[in-house]
């Protein structure tokens, strides 16, 4: 294995911004869907495009040096990096188009960000506002948005590989397009499962779930987490809801968690956890990025115990999943289903 100097490490990190947008525009000009569709010469890409066909050229040779392109000729061939980047199910295309535009404007102010003052998230400094409030101003901003954490959902396939859900009633909490309690339920038949979101999340939710497992086993609900959580489930799951919140707030989810699951109850935290996993870079990396996004962050595993144990829980076990992500699984300290 070779280690690169100090001098190019350095070089590498300071231009990371550079290749995030080479890769963001050839994804808006379309690039590998057109290689797949048989248009592989830049000047032809430029042609169908109206781009600078010079800069075009440019652009494809240093794609093909990052290893996401291959030479063909004078023209290019789709690698397996530039295929997940085409406009299909599964792509992460979507992630390349949200990281390389919002993200990326918010990560502009991460010096700001860091350095302190009057301090509101980098996404607020970019934008004038929260991501949230954008997000429900701008309903195309919003599906790219949700398309993008749909794409990025690296661990759903595997949970039901490392957790048993055979016979329980599933709770999503905060469970967004219901791509994870679809992953679940298909895994495990006599599985059931219910979602809780906000109002404009139910319908997506519900349309996920019927196209993946069909009617009947599972219903998105519109509810308020931080009110209350429906009890009646065996397993409630917590998915990328906790980096986005401070203590008390998790605490308090926690909590309602913790009044609906019964004595033998589990919950199931799904996040990131600083320090931990196969790949420890990817939870600190998200965690600079919740502090950009809405000032939220990832946790440690003490972290996680000490709110657990705040809300009347204790911390089970941990189970690593893909892309440094992990399953935290917590039960009632004494009994579950308590009287708010
Ligand atoms: C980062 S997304 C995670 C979605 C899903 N759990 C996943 O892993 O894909 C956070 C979700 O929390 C939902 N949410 C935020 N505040 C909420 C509230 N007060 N009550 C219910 N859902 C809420 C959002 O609508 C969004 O779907």
């Amino acid at each position: 294995m070779t280690t690169a100097s100090p001098s190019r490490t350095v070089l590498d990190m300071i231009t990371g911004a550079w290749r995030t947008q080479a890769l963001h525009t050839a994804v808006r000009l379309g690039v590998p869907d057109r290689i797949a569709a048989g248009v592989g010469d830049p000047d032809a890409i430029a042609g169908q495009t109206g781009a600078d066909p010079a800069a075009v050229r440019r652009l494809l040779r240093l794609l093909a040096d990052l290893g996401v392109l291959e030479r063909d000729g004078g023209a290019y061939r789709n690698t397996p990096v530039s295929e997940l980047l085409m406009d299909r199910p599964g792509s992460l295309r979507d992630m390349c188009l949200l990281y390389g535009a919002e993200f990326y404007r918010a990560w502009e102010h991460a010096a700001d960000v860091v350095s302190g003052g009057p301090g509101a998230p980098g996404f607020e400094r970019a934008y004038g506002q929260p991501l949230i409030t954008y997000l429900s101003r701008d309903e195309e901003a919003a599906a790219r948005f949700q398309r993008a954490m749909q794409a990025g959902h690296f661990f759903f396939e595997r949970l039901p590989e490392v957790v048993d859900f055979s016979g329980a009633t599933v709770v999503d909490v905060a469970g967004g397009s219901g791509s994870l309690l679809a992953a679940v339920l298909d895994r495990c038949p006599d599985a059931r499962g219910l979602l809780i979101d906000l109002d404009h999340m139910v319908p997506i939710a519900q349309t996920t779930l019927e196209e993946a497992i069909g009617a009947g086993r599972a219903e998105a609900i519109a509810g308020d987490v931080f009110e209350s959580i429906p009890s009646g489930g065996d397993i409630y799951l917590l998915s990328r809801l906790l980096g986005d919140w401070d203590d008390a707030a998790c605490v308090r989810l926690l909590e309602n968690c913790r009044r609906a699951a019964p004595a033998d109850g589990r919950i199931l935290v799904l996040e990131r956890v600083v320090g931990k996993g196969e790949d420890p870079e990817l939870a600190s990396l998200w965690d600079l990025h919740l502090l950009m996004m809405n000032g939220g962050g990832q946790r440690t595993l003490d972290q996680f115990r000490a709110l657990a144990e705040a809300a009347g829980l204790r911390l089970e076990r941990l189970v690593p999943l893909p892309m440094g992500n992990a399953c935290i699984e917590l039960r009632p300290a004494d009994g579950g289903r308590t009287a708010p």
